[in-house]
C-alpha cells in the first residue's frame, strides 16, 4: 500500500536522538543551548518570524494562542467546520463560543464573505485553516479583523511552507500554529509550533507552555505543561535541513498527478488559486459524478494498493459533541457537500515516479469499473 502520508527519518535523526540520550537533558526547560532551542531558530529563519516557540503538539499551539490573546467566556472564534475537530475543540477548552462558517469549493477554506457575515460585537478571534496545504484567503480576512479590532490565529498544521501572495503562511496573522504529526510536512512524533512577530504574544506562549512562569517558580499566569521534549525537537532539528527538498518532492509528484489524472469527467482537481504556493500536505479531489458513491470509490482505489484516505467526512458541528451543544441547525452547504464527495491521494516526498503513476492508474481503474454501463 502506498501510504496517505509517511515520514521520513534517517540518520541525521537517530545521530541527533542519541546526542539527546547521551548528554542525559531530556527537557527543552532547562537547556538554553540545546535541540529546543536551535529547533526553534531554525523554524523562525525558515518561517521568516521574529519568534517560533515549541510546543508539545498542534493541539497546544491552538491552545496557548487563544489563552495568550486571552480569548474566554462571552467571546466568540469564527472557525471552518470543515477541519480537525481541534481547531474547534481549543475554543470550546477556553471557554468561547466557535462560530462556523462555510468554504470555498475551489480550496476548501474558510470564504473570506462568510467570515464578515458572521462578526458580531463579541467575535474576538477568527481561525483560518490552511487546509490540506492550500493558504485560506488571507487578505480579505486580514482586512475584516483589522477593521474590527479582531484578532488572526492561522492554523497552519498542515500547511508548512506555504505562501500566500508570497509570504509563508503561520506568519501572516497575529500568531501561526503549527503540527509535528507524522503524516505533517515535517514530524516530531508529537509535537507543535507557535510563530509570531509580537513580542508579548510570544513571551505569553512561552510562559502558558511552562505553567505560566516568567522566572524560576514565578507563575505570572495560569499555564500549562506543554514543553516539546529535547527527543522530540532533535527529530525537528534534523528534518529542518530537508523540509526544503520534501515540499519541492511534493510539488512535484502534485503536478506530474495532474498531468497524469487530466481531465477526468467529474473529478476535479485541486489547484493554486491566486497568488498562493500549496505545500501538498494531501492531493485532495473531489467527485462530482453523483453517481458514483465517494466511499465505494476511496475502497476501490484502497483495495488496488494506493491509500486514498477521506479527510473530513464529518463537519465537525455535525459531531455528536458539537451536535449537544446546540449546533445541529448551522447550515453549511459547500462544508457538507465537501464532507461527502471529497478524498485525498498521497503525493509524499518518499514516493517514485512509478507510485505516482499507480496512484493515477488506480483511481482511474476504479471509475472506470464503477461508471454506470450506458
Ligand atoms: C488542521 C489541523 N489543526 C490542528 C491539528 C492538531 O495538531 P496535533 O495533532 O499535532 O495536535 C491538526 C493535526 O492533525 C490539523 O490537521
Amino acid at each position: 500500500m502506498i501510504p496517505i502520508n509517511m515520514p521520513i527519518l534517517g540518520g541525521e535523526e537517530e545521530e541527533n536522538v542519541l546526542k539527546v540520550l547521551r548528554s542525559g537533558n531530556l527537557t527543552g526547560r532547562v537547556s538554553e543551548g540545546g535541540m529546543v532551542a536551535e529547533f526553534e531558530k531554525l523554524f523562525s529563519k525558515f518561517l521568516g518570524t521574529k519568534y517560533a516557540v515549541a510546543v508539545s503538539s498542534g493541539t497546544a499551539a491552538l491552545h496557548a494562542s487563544l489563552l495568550a490573546l486571552g480569548v474566554g467566556p462571552g467571546d466568540e472564534v469564527i472557525v471552518p467546520s470543515f477541519t480537525f475537530s481541534a481547531t474547534c475543540n481549543v475554543v470550546l477548552h477556553v471557554g468561547a463560543r466557535p462560530v462556523f462558517v462555510d468554504i470555498d469549493l475551489d480550496t476548501y477554506t474558510m470564504n473570506p464573505n462568510e467570515v464578515k457575515k458572521a462578526l458580531t460585537s463579541k467575535t474576538k478571534a477568527i481561525i483560518p485553516v490552511h487546509l490540506y496545504g492550500h493558504p485560506a484567503d488571507m487578505k480579505p480576512i486580514k482586512e475584516a479583523a483589522e477593521e474590527e479590532g479582531i484578532y488572526v490565529i492561522e492554523d497552519a498544521a498542515q500547511a508548512h511552507g506555504a505562501e500566500y501572495s508570497g509570504v509563508k503562511v503561520g506568519g501572516i496573522g497575529h500568531l501561526g500554529c503549527f503540527s509535528f504529526y507524522p503524516t505533517k510536512i515535517i514530524t516530531t512524533g508529537e509535537g507543535g509550533m507557535v510563530v509570531t512577530n509580537d513580542d508579548e504574544l510570544a513571551e505569553r506562549v512561552r510562559m502558558i507552555r511552562n505553567q505560566g512562569e516568567k522566572g524560576n517558580y514565578e507563575t505570572i499566569l495560569l499555564g500549562h505543561n506543554w514543553r516539546l521534549p529535547e527527543t522530540n525537537a532533535a527529530i525537528g532539528v534534523a528534518q529542518m535541513k530537508k523540509i526544503d527538498e520534501f515540499l519541492a518532492k511534493r510539488r512535484r509528484n502534485a503536478a506530474y498527478l495532474t498531468e497524469l489524472l487530466g481531465s477526468i469527467n467529474g473529478l476535479v482537481l485541486p489547484f493554486e488559486k491566486g497568488a498562493v504556493r500549496h505545500a501538498w500536505n494531501t492531493y485532495t479531489v473531489r467527485l462530482e459524478n453523483r453517481r458514483l458513491k465517494r466511499d465505494d470509490v476511496v475502497s476501490l482505489i484502497r483495495k488496488l494498493g494506493v491509500g486514498a484516505t477521506v479527510y473530513y467526512p464529518v463537519p465537525v458541528h455535525q459531531t455528536p459533541l458539537y451536535k449537544e451543544r446546540g449546533y445541529s441547525n448551522v447550515l453549511l452547504p459547500n462544508t457538507e457537500l465537501a464532507s461527502k464527495t471529497v478524498f485525498s491521494l498521497p503525493v509524499h516526498p518518499s514516493m517514485t515516479k512509478e507510485d505516482v503513476e499507480a496512484v493515477a492508474l488506480a483511481v482511474k481503474r476504479s471509475l472506470d469499473a464503477l461508471a454506470p454501463s450506458p
